[in-house]
């Protein structure tokens, strides 16, 4: 008996090796399809979903923006809990480290999600989160930062290329307007969003379609170009110190990824009194992003109705949790790496200047006048009188 069973083990791995091989050389579509095709609720691959009222949400970070913690956590969590009156909700921020963020995740499957929304902190890493979720019979929604893996089931974001087109198109036309004195031949810098992050791949890509033109016909002169881990404040404004003092302050135009780090690189201007004469860009929106705007430091800013994000997130979350079709939901696919696609929900970003702050951030609620006028140095004419 004892024999048998130690002859058993010694070769119950390689009959494993054998099926496993045999199941694949017989099906390799059926192998195939289960890894691109676009999960429906009713698939038995997330047999999870059906019912669920345990769900999971998973932040990236909260340091290189305000967004996280002051919009988009309340915001999925009030509009998941407006469309499942009596569902869990079990929420995590994975402050920058993709390590905790897996850790996060296999500890929201151990306390019953059945359902999970990551936003990313590594768009790669994050693969193993899906495919954990997938092992459990969960689907993963993407949220905002999309996770190169073919099992996700759902990418709720804005079109994040166009993000990065409307701070190109800014800084293309700012420049052939004059603003701040802006030449042909002036000096650009870009700081980028985290390279782990598949969005600020995107944003570059989006700018960098409005900008290389101008650069290839000499009219601008791409001084630096690099990505900031983390989308660490900090190490943006170490780079544009950098920058200054390799170019002797030779720069006109930053493109900053974002408000947190624009914020930073501003810092690093008004060391050197070039605030509010170098052109900043940014995104999202940030009480901090606003009020550089409206004191003349920082150009631009892209504001993300993140509200809209969260309700189509929440409304995918329902559907999924009442087993209900979700066509009618998405409004088109995303692409990954490997060429497979994910059903997916992109919202449209939409530029803020000086102009449109009251038409766009104050009108939505998004911030409040006095909210933006406390605290702000300078008179911004039509807002802070
Ligand atoms: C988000 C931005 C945010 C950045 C840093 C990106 O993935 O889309 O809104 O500023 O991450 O957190």
């Amino acid at each position: 008996m004892s024999l048998l069973k130690s002859t058993l083990r010694q070769w119950l791995p390689a009959i494993g090796m054998l099926l496993l091989a045999a199941c694949s050389t017989a099906n390799p579509s059926a192998r195939e399809n289960a890894g691109s095709a676009p999960q429906s609720p009713g698939s038995t691959q997330f047999s999870e979903a059906k019912g669920c009222k345990n769900v999971g949400i998973l932040l990236p970070e909260s340091d290189s923006s305000a967004r996280y913690e002051a919009y988009d956590r309340p915001l999925l969590e009030q509009e998941i809990k407006a469309a499942i009156p009596d569902v869990t909700i079990q929420y995590a921020n994975a402050n920058n480290s993709a390590a905790t963020q897996q850790n996060q995740a296999e500890a929201a499957l151990t306390k019953g999600a059945c359902i999970l929304v990551v936003d990313p902190n590594d768009s790669d890493q994050a693969a193993v989160i899906v495919q954990q979720a997938k092992n459990s019979g969960v689907p993963v929604i993407a949220y905002d930062r999309l996770i190169q893996d073919p099992d996700l089931a759902y990418y709720v974001s804005f079109n994040n290329e166009k993000v990065g087109e409307l701070q190109g198109q800014y800084i293309a036309d700012q420049l052939a307007a004059g603003t701040l004195g802006l030449n042909r031949g002036d000096n650009l810098v870009m700081i980028n969003g985290a390279q782990t992050d598949n969005n600020a791949l995107l944003f570059r890509k989006g700018a960098l379609s409005k900008l290389q033109p101008l650069v290839d016909k000499g009219e601008l002169n791409l001084v630096f170009d690099q990505y900031t881990p983390n989308w660490d404040n900090a190490r943006a404004q170490s780079m544009m110190e950098g920058v200054l003092t390799k170019t002797s302050n030779n720069v006109q135009i930053a493109y900053a990824a974002n408000d947190g780090l624009a914020n930073t690189v501003i810092a690093a201007l008004r060391a050197q009194n070039l605030n509010g004469k170098v052109l900043v860009t940014g995104q999202d929106a940030t009480l901090t992003g606003i009020q550089n705007i409206l004191s003349g430091d920082q150009g631009m800013t892209v504001y993300k109705p993140i509200a809209r994000e969260a309700k189509a997130t929440a409304q995918l979350v329902a559907a999924l949790s009442r087993g209900e079709n979700t066509e009618s939901l998405v409004n088109g696919t995303t692409e990954l790496q490997g060429g497979e696609t994910i059903p997916s929900i992109l919202e449209t970003p939409i530029v803020v200047d000086q102009k449109n702050v009251a038409d766009t951030v104050i009108k939505d609620g998004f911030l409040t006048k006095e909210q933006i006028c406390q605290g702000l140095s300078v008179k911004a004419s039509n807002i802070c009188p």
